[in-house]
């Protein structure tokens, strides 16, 4: 994710810089640097950790008024001062800070580098300043737009030049704004760093290239066309804008679903390949062994019908807090795949070194980069989701079901058998299909209503479906605190039922696949005993329509990623309910985003 902020204008550019670095924060917070710039040449400052770290390496240095400042959360390289923006071309006279993740960095960082250029870092973002400096024949806007349009992915860069008073900057898929002040010009990721001195801003558009002095800013299209944007003023005030405009984070989150996997995919399907960087040996396992804890542990349980279907190989799924003490039988033919968000979560940090001591294998799918889990396995992958800030696990939790089915690909590909190029263009238009799931939240919010007052839920899915009425269960819970438990459907029939009366609401996830005609026999047993039943369908399989009371439709998608679009409406139905029952959404009584203590 990571926060961007420059400054040109009369007052010292330390105090705006800082400032708007603390308002970015929540973009991340791995570690923060800044670069000033004056006709004598440029002075950069960086530190590990949050932006406070920042504040106490800058003493002084309050006559600089042109700067550039950036607040990381890694992708590409551990949270370090080196890796830490602004990044500079081999003589410290460009610097650049960039948001985003520039998916051809490889090919153009060995083009780089066998013309000379010397690399220090392992960011992605280097290969901008380098190639700045590759196209710099005295003209930096001609140059800067030779290196941008030579970049693939998702960039929002500023730039600025030694000697040179003028900062310029475009945007691709990742957020830009200026803010225009009195003689004072502003660039950065998110209106709440400038609110402070200005709310008059111009939302940046893709491939809009912006370059700024002291007599004001120009917009131009990459092909250099002059274009106008308007000038916005903003009324929000600032808690309301670090949300997006969205009322809390959660929905947000779920909201920004369709480019978080978009990110978790990015570069890892490449021409009907996976490509991943896992050290994995083939032939050197017999058996996947999963711990996680919550929210991950769910995805876990997706994972094993999806590497057992995929792959052929054997998956044993455990609670982290379990596996730790129960002694398991671990042996060097086994590969310890860990899951968690932010890698920290202790029980799951136990049962990483449980499995390390019985000799396994291991590796991680983990949220956050350079966390204790990232930095203890063998090996792994990092889901890229960006910060995940409402306590319930939303995006997070989609970017892992993402990530095995890529793990799982990725094994079958290791043992020489092709991959089914129908399934790996879906996944790749995934983000596609959940734009439209959302764009159906407004009917979720109206049905939320009329279930704000009940007290018990039940969730029923078969197959792949079950763990996601695990998920939609704990969701429901852990925010609107009503009582709801997942189940395998045909289960009900051994306890369950008996709790089926017309006040229990009883949520089918239902999409088509090879257990369709036996959910349709559970649904008709709740419904015979009165239970209200909302079911989640697919275009598919709309013969349900005559059972249910409610219908939420989600787009037809290979059963194997149903999973992922399934989840969403559970997701939007469980913040509608908990909003409408006039709770605190973000921050759920009892419960912490990060579980460090067993
Ligand atoms: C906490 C969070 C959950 C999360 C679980 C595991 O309980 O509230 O959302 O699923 O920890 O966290 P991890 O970071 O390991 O995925």
């Amino acid at each position: 994710m990571c926060g961007i902020i420059a400054y040109l204008g009369t007052r010292p550019a330390k105090e705006v810089l800082l400032a708007g670095l603390a308002k970015l924060e929540y973009r991340g917070y791995d570690s923060a640097g800044l670069c000033f710039s004056d006709k004598n040449g440029l002075l950069s400052f960086k530190a590990v950790g949050p932006v406070k770290n920042l504040v106490k390496t800058i003493e002084g240095n309050d006559k600089y008024s042109l700067g550039i400042a950036h607040t990381r959360w890694a992708t590409h390289g551990e949270p370090s001062e080196i890796n830490a923006h602004p990044h500079f071309d081999c003589q410290h006279k460009i610097a650049i800070v960039h948001n985003g993740i520039i998916e051809n960095h490889n090919a153009l960082k060995e083009m780089l580098i066998k013309e000379g250029h010397k690399f220090v870092s392992a960011t992605d973002s280097e290969v901008i300043a380098h190639l700045i400096e590759k196209f710099d024949e005295g003209n930096l806007e001609s140059a800067f737009i030779k290196a941008i349009n030579l970049l693939q992915g998702s960039f929002a860069v500023v730039a600025i030049q030694a000697g040179s008073r003028r900062l310029l900057a475009t945007r691709r898929s990742s957020p830009l704004i200026i803010g225009v002040g009195k003689e004072e010009f502003f660039i950065a990721s998110d209106v709440p760093a400038v609110l402070a001195y200005t709310n008059q801003v111009i939302y940046l558009q893709d491939n809009d290239f912006v370059s700024i002095d002291d007599s004001g800013y120009k917009i131009k299209t990459l092909a250099g066309k002059e274009i106008k944007r308007e000038l916005e003023g903003v009324q929000m005030n600032l808690e309301e804008i670090e949300k997006g405009g969205f009322k809390h984070f959660m929905l947000k989150e779920i909201m920004e679903q369709p480019i978080t996997l978009a990110q978790t995919i990015a570069g890892r399907v490449v021409n009907d390949k996976i490509k991943i960087s896992l050290q994995i040996i083939p032939g050197s396992f017999d058996r996947i062994v999963m711990a996680a804890c919550g929210t991950s542990w769910h995805s876990a349980l997706i994972g094993k019908y999806l590497i057992e279907e995929i792959a052929g190989v054997r998956v044993e799924v455990d609670y982290a807090s379990e596996f730790r003490y129960r002694q398991p039988l671990i042996s060097s033919r086994d590969i310890f795949l860990a899951i968690s968000q932010s890698g920290e979560t202790a029980d799951t940090l136990a049962a990483l070194r449980e499995a390390k001591a019985g000799g396994a294998q291991t590796a991680a799918l983990v949220n956050i980069v350079g966390s204790t889990l990232a930095r203890e396995v063998d090996s792994g992958i990092y889901l890229h989701a960006g910060p995940e800030i409402g306590v319930a696990s939303t995006k997070a939790f989609s970017s892992q079901i993402a990530g095995l089915l890529i793990f799982a690909l990725y094994l079958r590909q290791l043992s020489g058998a092709s991959l089914d190029k129908g399934l790996l263009m879906e996944l790749k238009n995934l983000p596609k299909a959940v734009e439209a799931v959302l764009a159906g939240a407004d009917k979720i919010a109206s049905l939320a209503q009329q279930f704000k007052k009940t007290n018990n839920f039940l969730f029923l899915g078969r197959g792949l479906n079950f763990p996601v009425a695990l998920e939609g269960a704990l969701k429901l819970k852990e925010i609107s605190y009503i009582h709801a438990e997942g189940y395998p459907a045909a289960e009900i029939k051994h306890g369950p039922i008996a709790l089926i009366d017309e006040d229990m609401p009883v949520l089918f996830i239902a999409t088509k696949n090879l257990l369709s005609d036996k959910i349709l026999s559970n649904m008709a047993e709740v419904k015979a005993r009165q239970g209200k039943i909302i079911a989640v369908v697919d275009r598919d399989f709309q013969d349900i329509a005559a059972l249910a009371d409610h219908l939420l439709v989600v787009p037809s998608v290979h059963p194997l990623l149903a999973p992922i679009i399934n989840n969403i409406p559970l997701q939007l139905l469980a913040y509608y309910i908990a909003d409408a029952r006039g709770l605190d959404v973000d921050r759920p009584r009892n419960l912490a985003k990060s579980v460090t203590v067993e």
